[in-house]
């Protein structure tokens, strides 16, 4: 053993540490007696602007964090660091924060040294203590998910959208939502939930001949797609795509076949989960297979051929629960196809060139 503690990879040992890793990043930040969040890096934060610049997984949570800020009332935007650096739009009264597992990223280093240079606030958002992104901001929130060996970001993600969630909570004092707290709160015990009851390896096995793998969602569903058809492009070697469930029609419906799996994440009952639902009876017309990851509060397992159960929560939540399932399906196709998972061929851990 290699320091893998008896799993075949970093990766699935890494998926497996979920629970920790978010209680770690939970932990003295909530009150045990309000609920109020309180992040002392943060100071008495206030985020009239925000401009979350990342890029590969990070940046998934980038979109996945600026949705939680707007809904908080605070105009934020995910970009590429690539292009902010190049190119940013207007940064006055902006926070920028720059999301980023090692804080070594090249890309997102010039995003963030851009921002400053223009005199924006600047926050890390990292896991890496002492990294270079945390010493050159003004501010520093560590995710505090531990060491992460796998190329292919897992643990990390879930602690960054957990750590934005307190972000936009600390933002709004006053304003906090206890449902979110609690459900939080509940996160950990719910991802282990999961990793005991998943059948993500036999949906793999299901479609392991497939000719691509596409990944639907709407909301806050959507940076969840984007991340699970990254992860399944980045260890399998397969083709895959995530895209915005509603925008399936507008072009990429002519790439469905009964040879193309598609992944529709729903959660809830509200508006995006019964547009959704019309998407996946779409593709269904078309003969594809689909996969419904859901909390079960829509009738989409009804269309689905295989589904993937994520515990019932508060919507933010569940787009953290709903990837742990996507993590395991891309984990286990890669191990069928018996790819190199915890160092893919072409790719980095930490992309220190730009
Ligand atoms: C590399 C890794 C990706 C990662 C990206 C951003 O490309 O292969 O897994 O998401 O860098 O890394 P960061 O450390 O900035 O989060």
């Amino acid at each position: 053993d290699t320091g893998k503690s008896g799993y075949d990879h970093f990766m699935l040992k890494e998926i497996h540490e979920q629970p920790r890793a978010l209680r770690q990043c939970l932990r003295g930040r909530v009150s045990e007696l309000d609920g109020d969040v309180t992040v002392p890096e943060l100071g008495d934060i206030e985020l009239e602007r925000v401009h979350l610049v990342a890029a590969g997984t990070s940046y998934h949570a980038a979109v996945y964090g600026a949705q939680l800020l707007c809904d908080a009332g605070i105009s934020a935007q995910a970009h590429y660091a690539h292009e902010y650096a190049i190119s940013p739009p207007p940064i006055e009264n902006a926070t920028v924060v720059g999301v980023s597992q090692s804080g070594e990223t090249a890309d997102t280093l010039a995003a963030t040294r851009e921002a400053r240079r223009l005199g924006a606030e600047t926050l890390a958002l990292t896991n890496t203590v002492g990294s270079t992104m945390a010493r050159e901001c003004d501010k520093a929130f560590y995710i505090r998910s531990g060491p992460e060996i796998g190329v292919a970001a897992t643990k990390t993600f879930a602690g960054q959208q957990t750590a934005l969630n307190l972000l936009a909570e600390a933002a709004t004092p006053g304003a906090g939502d206890r449902d979110l707290v609690s459900a939080l709160r509940d996160l950990p015990g719910n991802v282990q939930e999961i990793l005991d009851e998943s059948t993500a390896e036999s949906v793999a096995e299901a479609y392991i001949d497939a000719d691509s793998y596409f990944f639907i969602g709407r909301g806050l569903n959507f940076p969840v797609s984007l991340e699970g058809a990254l992860k399944m492009k980045e260890i399998s070697y397969e083709h895959a795509e995530g895209f915005a469930a509603g925008e399936l029609k507008h072009g990429p419906l002519a790439l469905v076949t009964a040879n193309t799996p598609v992944f529709a994440t729903v959660t809830g009952d509200g508006e995006y989960a019964r547009k959704t639902i019309g998407n996946v009876k779409e593709v269904e017309a078309r003969d594809a297979p689909v996969v419904a990851v859901t909390d079960g509060r829509s009738n989409v397992g009804r269309y689905a051929d295989h589904v993937l159960d994520v515990p019932q929560t508060h919507p933010r939540v569940a787009a953290i629960l709903a990837n742990v399932q996507l993590q395991l399906v891309s984990y286990y196709t890669a191990a069928m196809l018996g790819r190199s998972i915890d160092k893919p061929r072409n790719l980095a851990k930490s992309v220190t060139v730009e």
